[in-house]
């Protein structure tokens, strides 16, 4: 089954989709950013389970860390798995901001770039001659990318340039057998989310209103489908944008 590595993944949709792909008999390699002790209870849970998962540290954010971590990664291989290379990437590592456009400030643009397409993009870069041919990556995007959504811009217009991405690098990788797609969440309850949506119920209702399902997700919604994207019965799919929110705003 292989090994793949989750970035962001010590809560929310990055530690189910950790869960679900270790139930299914893939090693994971984990990252986290300010929580280490998230990562290590979805290691303890792999463990539970019978699987292998390794944590490392990762700010997605900053390009010139990402040899040192390709590093720690070809480590982590070896010490763990006794090989050489990985087989997935799962780019989900994020934040979520509120950020109208008449008052988004430079620095809030940048750090949403820099963590939702800059990082994605480079971190691929440094980590695909470490990749298996036949291997494959999954990007996280968003809903807010079909339908636009106030106060989202920036981070709805680089989670759009990373489906974009997505279908380049489908494109220059075919030739190694390496498949990519994009997941694409609805409202998801998460740390992410769960201030927002604490605050107004109203909203709560809004957005379930909005879902053909008529509610809003929860992570193992999308971790499941992550993980079935990684096994062998999806081989064929490549260079998609999946949606996976419950048919929100259809
Ligand atoms: N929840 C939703 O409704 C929703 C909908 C659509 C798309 N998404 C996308 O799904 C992904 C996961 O979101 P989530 O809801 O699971 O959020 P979450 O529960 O807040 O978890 C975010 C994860 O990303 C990590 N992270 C944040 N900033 C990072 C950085 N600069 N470098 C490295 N890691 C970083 C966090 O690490 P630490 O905890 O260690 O800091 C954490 O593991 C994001 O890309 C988000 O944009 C979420």
């Amino acid at each position: 089954m292989g090994v793949v590595i989750i970035t962001g993944a010590s809560r929310g949709l990055g530690a189910s989709a950790a869960i679900h792909a270790a139930r299914r008999g893939m090693g994971v390699i984990l990252t986290y950013n300010s929580h280490p002790a998230g990562a290590e209870e979805v290691v303890r849970q792999v463990e539970a389970a019978g699987g292998k998962a390794v944590a490392l540290a990762l700010d997605v954010g900053k390009v010139a860390s990402f040899s040192a971590f390709r590093d720690k990664v070809a480590a982590a291989l070896k010490a763990t798995w006794g090989r050489d290379r990985f087989d997935a990437l799962v780019n989900n590592a994020g934040y979520g901001a509120f950020n109208p456009i008449e008052t988004v400030t430079e620095a809030e643009f940048d750090g949403l770039l820099n963590v939702h397409l800059k990082g994605p993009f480079f971190l691929t870069q440094v980590l695909l001659p470490l990749m298996a041919d036949g291997g494959q990556i999954i990007n996280m995007t968003s809903a807010t990318t079909r339908v636009a959504t106030a106060g989202t811009a920036p981070y709805a217009s680089f989670k759009g340039g990373l489906e974009v991405l997505t279908r380049c690098i489908a494109k220059e990788f075919g030739p190694r057998r390496i498949r990519a797609n994009s997941v694409s969440p609805g409202a998801i309850r998460t740390d992410m989310t769960s201030e927002a949506l604490d605050q107004s119920p109203e909203f709560v209702e809004l957005l379930a209103g909005q879902t053909a399902l008529g509610r809003i997700g929860v992570p193992d919604d999308v971790g499941r489908v992550v993980a079935s994207l990684l096994s062998e019965d999806n081989a064929w799919v490549n260079a998609q944008n999946i949606e996976v929110a419950g048919g929100y705003s259809i």
